[in-house]
């Protein structure tokens, strides 16, 4: 449908998909990787465990996705301490921090592990279809910028969140929710992921930065923007970044000529002055870094919701525990696992470990949240929210990107229970498989059975807006 404020993609703008490669290091080229093992030397120095810990590095890709975290990272923790050598795929070397106190540090010393991911000394032994390029590969984007530049960029992305009111978050997540929930409510079940989880947060993010409700050019954005980050056989993700980039590049247009109360007219307007380039580049890095955490979010806590009877029960009787399944998601099944990266800016050391100028080091937020030693007596997360699953530091989920995450995630599930409250997970908990991944943690199918036709539709806007009310959730 053709819409006068979306003038026909340009090719003037938007962020060609870059190889690391294709630019100069910031450090001058240093020696390749020479991890404990490699080197065939005696264990890291460490005092208190000696020589307990392995040094053979562990590949990524054999450990069990399936096993809930803080088993999986107990495991490594005894074998590795608290910062694991491991192999990425190609058997590219990395180090993994599993320590809380390891993960804290690294993420608040910009100026020792930095995000510039140009100065990896392992690109040239990176192939060109690596699956993990989406994450390392540099962009010109406030994601790997640095320093004063960061600061600007994350300056104003945070500005613009800000002038956001999060009840008008609700209330587009609530109408989104409603119309997606309206395509398969007659049906009686439904493969709730694909239908429902995944479609949901990235079709707020884009009408939160401008994009008409509902109208085929959002729809056709949002499946752009999925084979993005998913493509499926036979769909070239390359070319679905490049119609992404089109579109937002003509948004951007759009709102600088003619600024509306949206996402990206506070971004273009915002006293950073940023240009189009970069405000697109920024903005697809906006809609695309929240649009998988959000949507495992919701997915994990309804996994608990709908099967833990320590909240099924709770659901039954009236939802009071969708808050509490979403707190203790981020700590026992956060949905950024694992992250990738921060690269050292020069040779240090970190829980014992040698690590030289240019390493990789992931961000083991999983194992973080769950490490023995911040919970001695077990009862992991409760009554705390100091968990790590929005990362610290300079380069933390901005704010108030959380609390926009959380405003989502609630109004997705209230939403959703409003209008199919006999919801129930159509097989046994036992057949439920987590995707094959350490990076994302989320169900590769939630299938669903419900009364078909739901209950009826709400016509009253005020029910919900005294109900996220009542729970302190918006702002009056
Ligand atoms: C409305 C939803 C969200 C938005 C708009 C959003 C936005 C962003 C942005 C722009 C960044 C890049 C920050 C930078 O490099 O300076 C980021 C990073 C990140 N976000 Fe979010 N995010 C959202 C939801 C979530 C959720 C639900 C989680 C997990 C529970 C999450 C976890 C992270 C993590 C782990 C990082 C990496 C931080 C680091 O490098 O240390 N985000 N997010």
């Amino acid at each position: 449908m053709k819409n006068p404020l979306f003038p026909p993609p340009s090719d003037d703008y938007g962020p060609e998909p870059l190889r690391p490669w294709d630019h100069r290091p910031k450090e001058s080229a240093t020696p390749p990787l020479r991890g404990p093992t490699a080197a065939g030397g005696p264990p890291p120095a460490c005092p208190a465990h000696g020589d307990r810990w392995e040094d053979e590095p562990v590949r990524l890709s054999t450990l069990d996705s399936d096993r809930p975290p803080a088993e999986l990272y107990r495991e490594l923790r005894a074998r590795f301490g608290p910062v694991a050598p491991v192999l990425l795929d190609d058997d590219i070397p990395a180090w993994l921090a599993l320590g809380y106190p390891e993960v804290a540090y690294v993420t608040g010393h910009d100026e020792e592990f930095g995000r510039d991911s140009r100065r990896w000394h392992q690109w040239e032994n990176i192939p060109g279809d690596w699956p993990l390029l989406a994450y390392a590969g540099y962009q010109p984007s406030v994601f790997f910028a640095e320093g004063e530049e960061h600061r600007r960029r994350a300056g104003a992305l945070t500005r613009a969140l800000e002038a956001m009111d999060m009840y008008d978050v609700s209330l587009v997540c609530e109408s989104v929710g409603r119309r997606l929930i309206d395509r398969f409510v007659h049906d009686g079940r439904v493969e709730l992921l694909e239908s429902y989880v995944h479609a949901l947060p990235v079709r707020v993010m884009i009408e939160l930065c401008g994009m008409p409700a509902g109208e085929d050019i959002t729809e056709n954005l949002a499946e752009d923007l999925r084979i993005t980050l998913d493509a499926e056989r036979g769909e070239n993700p390359v070319e679905a970044y490049r119609r992404v980039a089109r579109q937002l590049g003509a948004l951007v247009t759009a709102r600088r000529e003619r600024p509306e109360r949206d996402l990206t007219s506070y971004l273009v307007t915002d006293e950073a002055a940023l240009t189009d380039t970069e405000a697109v580049h920024d903005l697809t890095v906006l809609i695309l870094a929240g649009q998988q955490p959000t949507s495992n979010w919701i997915c994990n806590a309804l996994r608990l919701l709908l099967l833990d009877d320590r909240f099924a029960d709770k659901v039954a009787g009236g939802r009071v525990g969708v808050p509490e399944a979403l707190t203790e998601t981020l700590w026992l099944d956060t949905p950024v696992q694992n992250f990738l990266g921060r690269w050292a800016t020069r040779d240090t050391e970190l829980g014992g470990r040698p690590v030289k100028q240019g390493d990789c080091v992931l961000l083991g937020l999983a194992a973080a949240n769950t490490d023995p030693e911040l919970w001695p007596h077990g009862g992991m997360g409760e009554g705390s929210t100091a968990h790590l699953s929005f990362s610290m530091g300079e380069h933390r989920c901005p704010h108030p990107s959380p609390q926009m995450a959380r405003v989502i995630a609630r109004t997705a599930i209230d939403t959703l229970l409003a209008r199919l409250p006999d919801l129930a997970v159509a097989v046994e908990a036992e057949e439920l498989r987590w995707r094959r991944s350490l990076w994302k943690r989320g169900l590769e199918e939630l299938p669903v059975v419900f009364s078909a036709g739901g209950v009826r539709e709400w016509t009253d806007r005020g029910a919900g807006r005294a109900r996220s009310r009542e729970t302190g959730l918006l702002r009056d």
